[in-house]
């Protein structure tokens, strides 16, 4: 059995989680399901980023501590994460007192090494950003922040730096000796272009108490915090015990994959691997950067009032519903353009025609002409089935395994369409008029057995459908521990039960 140790990025708690939260979650947790499927052992950790003066302010505004505040955030993440189904086995807060504790070890580790140092900056800060740049980044965006274009304050103050330009050179080469350390291919791409073209500066890693007051106290010296960026990327250590539970952490690091938004990449490939290896430790396998859930081609914000919001889309349509979109649409990696339009076209044609069709007529056969017991004396699949279903389990895994959701899905909707087709064109309603009752069942349970492995295939991404759909079949003692071995010609008969339909269709007139 191998490990398999994945993490979402830590989501800032000054605003309410939206689509592109949900997006980063909802990914990981398919494939944390599908590698559950493949019977790998996964730790899934997700959690929130609550320190910043972002986070004061926000508290602030509403006359609230910052940690009263970060609680009712969290909550509100939490929630989400339920409505969804996201597995998480760990959901972790850098506020969490063992986070804070190995936050100030590793400080304490990198200063005794040597790869931290006190020094005097000079340069210019962005507040709202809570970040430095040098003269020469700042020429290029004429005196503004190269991330939110708002003015900067020159200031020249002293901070604790990390030793990053240390390390640059052994960066480069460790990508080059790994190209799927960074994925996909054009962010990979992205970073090694900048490190060829850039001399990374050192990491200032602390802020002054006046001008951040709300973090991780900086160890040996209370004027300072710890920077918000080097709190929150150490929490994919200590979410499995790093220093203080080493037996634990020794199982699952390195992490097999990061997910994260195509804009922390450099924190994730540049900054991130450098403090691991300076700490001794190996680089996480795998960063994947995804692509961003744009509205009308712009991208979502409060002052444009765009913003769409999970809960919403979930009370309207079913958190299934939702999931399968935003994996279904556009190819993991990718940016892409959220529509009510398409989201609904989406429901009514992959979900409520193609599948939710297929399980509901199905099922009302197997009532209507053998009260839901069907059984057969030949139970080799039909030759009309076998081409796709060898091709679904050759491709299935591939596809996962190189987080290719959309590809996967279409895999498995041309067999769902094929078993629609091969309805149409076996006319069981004429078997039944002219008793030829033996091929009747042959054709209803050669179905019920294809409905059953289409079920193991989408079980990762319709978490509820899937559960659901499995009862209907009488199979409801594989929901727990399903696993691909479920996925060839076994069973021996099915007693059914017809539920409500899966996907009720939208009426598209409401557009
Ligand atoms: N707190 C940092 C991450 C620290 S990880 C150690 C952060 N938080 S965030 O809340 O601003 O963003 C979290 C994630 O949401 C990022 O991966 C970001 O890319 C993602 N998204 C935010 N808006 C998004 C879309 N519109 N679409 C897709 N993902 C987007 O950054």
């Amino acid at each position: 059995m191998s490990k398999f140790y994945l993490t979402t990025p830590l989501y800032y708690v000054n605003a309410s989680p939206h689509i592109g939260h949900a997006y980063t979650n909802i990914a990981a947790d398919t494939l944390a399901r599908f590698k559950r499927l493949k019977k790998d052992e996964v730790f899934f950790l997700t959690g929130t980023d609550e320190h910043g003066e972002k986070v004061r302010e926000a508290a602030q505004a509403k006359g609230k501590s910052p940690k009263e505040f970060a609680d009712e955030v969290v909550a509100n993440f939490q929630k989400l994460w339920k409505m969804l189904d996201i597995s998480y086995d760990f959901f972790i807060r850098t506020t969490d007192e063992l986070h804070k504790k190995v936050v100030k070890k590793v400080i304490e580790i990198l200063w005794d090494k040597g790869d931290i140092y006190k020094s005097t900056y000079k340069g210019f800060y962005c507040i709202p950003c809570e970040s430095f740049f040098s003269e020469t980044q700042v020429k290029e965006t004429e005196g503004r922040c190269p991330e939110c274009k708002r003015p900067l304050e020159e200031i020249k103050e002293d901070n604790y730096f990390f030793k990053l330009s240390k390390y640059q050179e052994w960066l480069k080469s460790y990508l080059k000796d790994n190209p799927g350390a960074v994925k996909p291919s054009i962010r990979y791409n992205e970073v090694v272009g900048f490190l060829e073209a850039n001399s990374l500066n050192d990491l200032c890693i602390s802020r002054p108490k006046h001008r951040v007051s709300w973090g991780i106290e900086f160890p040996g010296d209370s004027n300072y915090v710890v920077y918000v960026w080097f709190d929150a990327l150490l929490n994919y250590i200590s979410g499995v015990g790093f220093y203080y539970q080493e037996e634990n952490f020794r199982k699952w690091w390195p992490a097999d994959c990061h997910f994260i938004g195509k804009d922390i990449l450099r924190q994730h490939a540049i900054f991130w691997p450098i403090i691991l290896h300076a700490l001794d430790l190996s680089p996480p396998n795998t960063v994947f950067a995804h692509g961003w859930w744009l509205v009308e081609q712009e991208k979502m914000s409060k002052s444009k009032g765009n913003i769409v919001n999970p809960f919403d889309c979930i009370e309207e349509f079913g958190s299934d519903a939702l999931r399968y979109f935003l994996l279904r649409e556009i190819p993991f990696g990718l940016d892409g353009n959220f529509s009510r339009e398409k989201f609904i076209k989406r429901i009514n044609s992959d979900l409520a025609n193609d599948l939710g069709n297929l399980v509901f007529r199905v099922l009302n056969m197997s009532e209507k002409y053998f009260g839901g017991k069907v059984s057969s004396l030949k139970r080799e699949p039909p030759l009309e089935f076998k081409p796709l279903l060898d091709d679904l389990s050759k491709s299935y895994v591939p596809f996962m395994d190189s987080l290719e959701f959309s590809s996967a899905l279409e895999r498995v909707w041309s067999f769902i369409n094929l078993m629609n087709k091969f309805i149409e064109d076996k006319k069981p309603w004429i078997m039944w008029r002219e008793r030829r009752i033996e091929e009747l069942k042959y054709f209803l349970f050669s179905l019920l057995e294809g409905i059953r492995i289409v079920t193991v295939y989408v079980s990762p991404f319709l978490p509820k459908a899937g559960a659901d759909i499995l009862s209907q079949l009488g199979q409801s003692s594989l929901k727990e521990n399903l696993t691909l071995d479920e996925v060839c010609w076994k069973t021996e008969g099915f007693i059914t039960q017809k539920g409500s339909p899966l996907f009720p269709r939208i009426d598209e007139s409401i557009l």
